[in-house]
C-alpha cells in the first residue's frame, strides 16, 4: 500500500492538529453540523499527549511523508479528549480489571475507506491485549461507529455530549471482549 505505521511523539502535534481538523471537517460534516464540529475540534477531538507520551498512538504517513492517518489505544481511564494534568499515577487503568480505551482515530478525507483505520484498530487491540487487558471501551463518534461495529465493538449506549454553549455531538459508547494473553 506504500504507507508507513510508526509511534506518534511530541514533535508530531502539529502535524496531527492538522490533520485531525481536515478529517472532521470533510468526512464528520456528513454526520454533524459546522458548529458541531467547530466546538468538538481542539476540545474532545484533539490530540491526547498522554498518549504520545505513552507510546500508545499510532501515526500513518504516505510516501511523501505526509501524515495521513492517526489513532490508537490508552492505558488512562479518559475516554476523549485531554487530560488536564499528564502522567498521573491515578488515571491508570488496571489490566484485566477495566477496559483499555481505544482513542482518537482520524483518517485524511482522502484516503479514507482504504482500510487504515481498521488496520490502526487492529495494531491497537493487539498491543492493548499483550498489555494484559481483555476488553476495550470508547466513545464513537458517527462515523467512527461505523469502523467500530464493522470490527465488532458493541454499542452501549448512544448519547449527547455536551461541548457548551448550548452545543451537542451525538456519539455512542461501545465495547468490545478480547482474549487477554496472562
Ligand atoms: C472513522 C474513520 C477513522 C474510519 O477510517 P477509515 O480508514 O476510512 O476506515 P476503514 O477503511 O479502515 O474502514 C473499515 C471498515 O469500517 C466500515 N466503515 C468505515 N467507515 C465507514 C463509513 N463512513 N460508512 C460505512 N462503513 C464504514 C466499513 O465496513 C469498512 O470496510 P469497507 O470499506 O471494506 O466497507 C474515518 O471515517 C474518520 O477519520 N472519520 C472522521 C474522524 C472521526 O470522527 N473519527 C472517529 C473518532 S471516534
Amino acid at each position: 500500500m506504500g504507507f508507513k505505521f510508526r509511534k506518534a511523539n511530541l514533535n508530531d502535534i502539529d502535524e496531527l492538529e492538522h490533520l485531525i481538523e481536515l478529517s472532521a471537517k470533510s468526512i464528520n460534516s456528513l454526520f454533524y453540523t459546522e458548529s458541531e464540529i467547530n466546538a468538538a475540534l481542539g476540545n474532545v477531538w484533539a490530540v491526547d499527549k498522554q498518549l504520545l507520551i505513552d507510546q500508545t498512538y499510532w501515526i500513518v504517513e504516505n510516501l511523501e511523508g505526509i501524515v495521513i492517518g492517526c489513532g490508537g489505544w490508552s492505558k488512562r481511564k479518559l475516554l476523549f479528549g485531554k487530560p488536564k494534568s499528564l502522567t498521573q499515577t491515578e488515571s491508570e487503568l488496571k489490566p484485566g480489571l477495566n477496559p483499555a480505551r481505544i482513542r482518537a482515530f482520524f483518517i485524511h478525507p482522502e484516503y479514507t475507506r482504504r482500510g487504515i483505520g481498521k488496520k490502526l484498530l487492529i495494531k491497537s487491540e493487539i498491543e492493548a491485549q499483550f498489555g494484559g487487558y481483555n476488553s476495550l471501551e470508547l466513545v464513537a463518534t458517527l462515523s467512527g461507529e461505523k469502523l467500530f461495529s464493522a470490527q465488532g465493538y458493541k454499542k452501549i449506549k448512544t448519547f449527547e455530549l455536551n461541548l457548551g454553549n448550548g452545543i451537542t455531538n451525538k456519539v455512542v459508547l461501545m465495547n468490545k471482549t478480547i482474549a487477554s494473553t496472562f
